[in-house]
């Protein structure tokens, strides 16, 4: 087996200058210190609280085999075992265009306004069935998350799956250039980062970005149902893409989801594909989950991936953490049910897990529903907070906590009756969410990963677990 990366391809790759520098294999790449491996290379890359070049010694301490640094760190520091560069970003760019042309995997790019690591992650479980899949971990999806996913691909993978997402428009577009994808897959559009838009149309053409990279001959899988789905088809035309493939509840869905079944941690639902039909039984709930897992049905199918495999790969598969996970803590006859949705929230994520939730009931307990603000949706962010009052009332949540300052508007439009207590602090909600619940109650807690609701999550795991 080939190394990853060796010192010689590394240097090749990035064109820069070695010095106190033999050739030798490289076992991974990190931008991390504290993540070395043995023979790792490591990038200093710039980021915006910390500069990796005040971590090049630890990270040759710690047993990388050589560093990739800028001019400017090297003309003052000196340093053996290093790859100079002008830029080491652009440097880590040039190794994930080398990993791509190396390559001779499919590639498939996944974007969306919510549902890309889970969508992500159903891909990378089927294709994982077929053969060695290399994918993004966790949400690494940005300028610099691309790249190192993209330069960390083993050279004999056969599948490559990759997140890409955005905050203003004109981000995807260098990053899909890079990826190069035979496949990409939009998730969703809905208003998120709506603070860097005029309206969801210029989302979806953000979005639509990811055409941009597709290679000759590949394919777009479009989720169908959201009211955009027009604007992606036209943009996929403009982009030379002849094939795309929808999912979706849509009727005209080319892979149909009937009517899911939620039963129990599991949800169930039958999908149609021409004179196909395939049973989902997944380990997720909802609605938007199995639209997850059918994107990764239709990319299976694209792959060639046997459906029965792919099918059987699905069952397994759960919601990734602070996604819609589901904790039953104390004894088994009379849990408290956690579902923990801590990790994001945007207005398409929010009413998802709140129709999940609708579908709980949990047996003479009551329903405790944690909201905390969707960050980053502009001047439009009040009304889109008082959007969310129809979902919440649809929950038959019997006490509604909300924590933030910009969700205080959805109080306004429930009404100080409905909200049983409300603070800017996660920290100032904590005793009476705490003193609130029993076994046999179900809660679910769910807002921007800002709003740090994961710390309300690991206090509950901490009185509750003691229950047992
Ligand atoms: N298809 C979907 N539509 C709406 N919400 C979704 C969808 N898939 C997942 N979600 C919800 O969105 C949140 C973020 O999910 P995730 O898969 O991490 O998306 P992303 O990577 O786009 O942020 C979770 O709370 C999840 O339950
Ligand atoms: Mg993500």
């Amino acid at each position: 087996m080939h190394p990853l990366w060796t010192v010689a391809e590394a240097v090749a790759a990035t064109g820069g200058r070695p010095e106190g520098l033999s050739d030798g294999p490289l076992h991974s790449v990190s931008i991390d210190s504290r993540e070395i491996g043995p023979e790792a290379l490591f990038v200093a890359i710039k980021g915006d609280k910390l500069d990796g070049h005040d971590y090049v010694r630890a990270a040759l301490d710690a047993g990388a085999a050589a560093a990739i640094v800028s001019e400017a760190w090297f003309a003052t520091n000196r340093s053996d075992r290093v790859i100079v560069v002008p830029d080491t970003l652009e440097a880590l760019r040039l190794m994930a265009k080398a990993a791509r042309l190396r390559s001779k995997a499919m590639f498939v790019a996944v974007t969306g306004s919510a549902g890309k690591t889970t969508t992500k992650e159903a891909i990378r479980t089927v294709l994982g069935a077929a053969g060695e899949t290399h994918y993004s971990i966790k949400s690494f999806n940005n300028h610099w998350g691309v790249p190192l996913m993209l330069a960390r691909m083993p050279r004999e993978a056969q599948f490559g799956v990759f997140e890409i997402g955005m905050n203003h428009a004109g981000e995807i577009t260098p990053l899909t250039r890079l990826v190069r994808p035979h496949v990409v897959v939009i998730t969703t559009v809905a208003a998120a980062h709506l603070e860097f838009f005029k309206s969801v149309s210029e989302i979806a053409e953000a979005k639509a970005e990811i055409f941009l990279g597709v290679e000759e001959g590949g394919t777009a899988v479009l989720n169908a149902d959201h009211p955009y789905l027009h604007i992606l088809f036209a943009k996929a035309r403009e982009s030379g893409i002849r094939k795309v493939i929808t999912y979706g509840y849509d009727e005209e869905a080319d892979w149909r989801i009937g009517e899911p079944e939620l039963a129990g941690a599991r949800t169930f639902a039958r999908v149609t594909h021409g004179n196909d039909t395939l049973d989902l039984n997944l380990q997720v709930r909802g609605r938007h989950m199995v639209a997850n897992a059918t994107a990764a049905l239709a990319v299976a199918a694209l792959a060639g991936v046997d459906r029965y495999a792919a099918q059987r790969e699905l069952a397994d598969f759960g919601a990734p953490e602070g996604r819609g996970e589901t904790t039953r803590l104390g004894p088994a006859d009379k849990p408290l049910v956690l579902i923990d949705e801590s990790y994001n929230a945007n207005v398409a994520s929010m009413n998802a897990a709140m129709e999940v939730f609708a579908g709980i009931h949990p047996p003479g307990g009551k329903k405790l529903l944690v909201l905390g603000d969707m960050l980053e949706l502009g001047p439009q962010g009040a009304e889109l907070h008082q959007s969310l009052s129809k979902a919440v009332l649809g929950t038959g949540a019997t006490q509604v906590f909300l924590v933030g300052r910009a969700i205080e508007s959805l109080a306004e439009v429930l009404g100080d009756d409905r909200v049983t207590a409300k603070a800017w602090r996660v920290e100032d909600v904590m005793e009476p969410i705490l003193s609130s619940l029993a076994l046999g109650d179900a809660v679910m807690i769910k807002g921007s990963k800002g709003v740090r609701l994961a710390l309300l999550i690991e206090a509950i795991k901490r009185r509750f677990a003691a229950t047992t």
